[in-house]
C-alpha cells in the first residue's frame, strides 16, 4: 500500500470498542481531527462512561457533537444489545459503515503458570466477544452496504476491522515466541484471526469487507513503556491502511504499515 500516511478515513459512521484509552482513544482523537472530513457519527464505546477511566473521552464528547460515548461491556450480551439500539437510532437508514473491534485484554501465562480462568477470560474478551458483537451489529452493517450499494468494497461502504496482533500469528511463533510467551493472549488472537477469515468468506456476498490489523508493538497500558512505537505512529498507520482497503484485501491480515502479516 502506498501513500498511507496522508490518507484519511472518510465515512459516515464508525464504532470503536475500548475507546476510553490506548489505541481506541487514539483512533477517536485522529478521526475527530481529520482535515478532509470527520465522520458524521463516531460511536466510542467503553465499559463505564461515568468513571474516571472515561474522563478524557467524555471531555472530548462535550466538544464534538459527532462523538457519542456508548457504554458497552463487550462480554455482556445485554450490554451489546443496548448499544446496538443506541447506534441504530442514530444512524437510521444509512446503517453503520465500520465496526472496529479494538477492545482487548492481555492475560499472561506460560507453561507452569497457566490458569483456566485467565485463558477463558482472554478468549472471551478477545475472540468470543468480537464474534458476538459483529453478529449483533450485522443488520446495521448490512444496511450500510445496501445504502451504499454502488460503492466498491471498503470502509466507506461497510467493513469489520478486528484489531489483532502478530502474537496471534501461528507461523511467526518460532521468531517471536521467546520475546513474549503469553499463551492465553496468543491463543485468543489466533482464534480472532480465524474469526475474520470466516467472516470475510461469509460476508463478501453482502459487500462487507473484513480485515485483521496488527497495530505494531505500541506504547499503551497493554504494550508497556518499552514498546517499539508510539500511539501516534500506530494510529496514523492503521487509519491510513483502513482508508486504502479494497476488495482485494478482504480476509487479509495487515500491519500498521500495510504489510501482510503471515497467518
Ligand atoms: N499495545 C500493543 O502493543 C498492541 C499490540 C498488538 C495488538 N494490540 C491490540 O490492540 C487493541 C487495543 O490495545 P491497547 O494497547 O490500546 O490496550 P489497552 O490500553 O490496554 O486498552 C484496552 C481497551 O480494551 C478495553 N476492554 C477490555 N476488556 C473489555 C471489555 N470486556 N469490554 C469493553 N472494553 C474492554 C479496555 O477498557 P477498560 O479501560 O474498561 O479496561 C480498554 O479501553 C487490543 O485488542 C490489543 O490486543 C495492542
Amino acid at each position: 500500500m502506498n501513500g498511507l500516511a496522508n490518507r484519511e478515513l472518510v465515512l459516515n459512521s464508525v464504532l470503536v470498542t475500548g475507546a476510553n484509552r490506548g489505541l481506541g482513544l487514539g483512533i477517536v482523537h485522529h478521526l475527530l481531527e481529520q482535515q478532509q472530513a470527520s465522520p458524521r457519527f463516531i460511536f466510542a464505546t467503553c465499559r463505564c462512561a461515568d468513571e474516571q477511566s472515561a474522563k478524557e473521552l467524555r471531555n472530548l464528547a462535550e466538544h464534538h457533537a459527532s462523538l457519542l460515548v456508548v457504554e458497552m461491556d463487550i462480554t455482556d450480551r445485554a450490554s451489546v444489545e443496548r448499544a446496538v439500539r443506541v447506534v441504530d437510532e442514530a444512524v437510521g437508514e444509512e446503517g453503520l459503515n465500520l465496526l472496529v473491534n479494538n477492545a482487548g485484554t492481555l492475560q499472561t501465562g506460560s507453561l507452569g503458570s497457566l490458569s483456566a480462568d485467565s485463558m477463558l477470560q482472554c478468549y472471551h474478551t478477545n475472540a468470543v466477544a468480537p464474534a458476538i458483537l459483529t453478529e449483533a451489529f450485522l443488520p446495521l452493517l448490512n444496511r450500510a452496504a445496501d445504502f451504499n450499494v454502488k460503492l466498491p468494497m471498503g470502509c466507506q461502504k461497510a467493513a469489520v476491522v478486528n484489531v489483532s496482533s502478530e502474537a496471534g500469528s501461528i507461523s511467526s511463533v518460532p521468531g517471536n515466541f521467546h520475546i513474549s510467551k503469553v499463551y492465553p493472549y496468543r491463543a485468543s488472537k489466533a482464534a480472532l484471526n480465524m474469526l475474520i477469515r470466516c467472516l470475510a468468506e461469509e460476508l463478501k456476498e453482502q459487500g462487507i469487507l473484513c480485515v485483521a490489523l496488527h497495530p505494531g508493538w505500541v506504547r499503551t497500558r497493554m504494550g508497556g513503556s518499552r514498546a517499539q512505537i508510539g500511539i501516534e505512529e500506530s494510529i496514523t498507520g492503521i487509519l491510513g491502511v483502513m482508508a486504502c482497503l479494497t476488495e482485494k484485501d478482504n480476509g487479509s491480515f495487515l500491519d500498521w504499515r500495510g504489510q501482510t502479516v503471515p497467518w
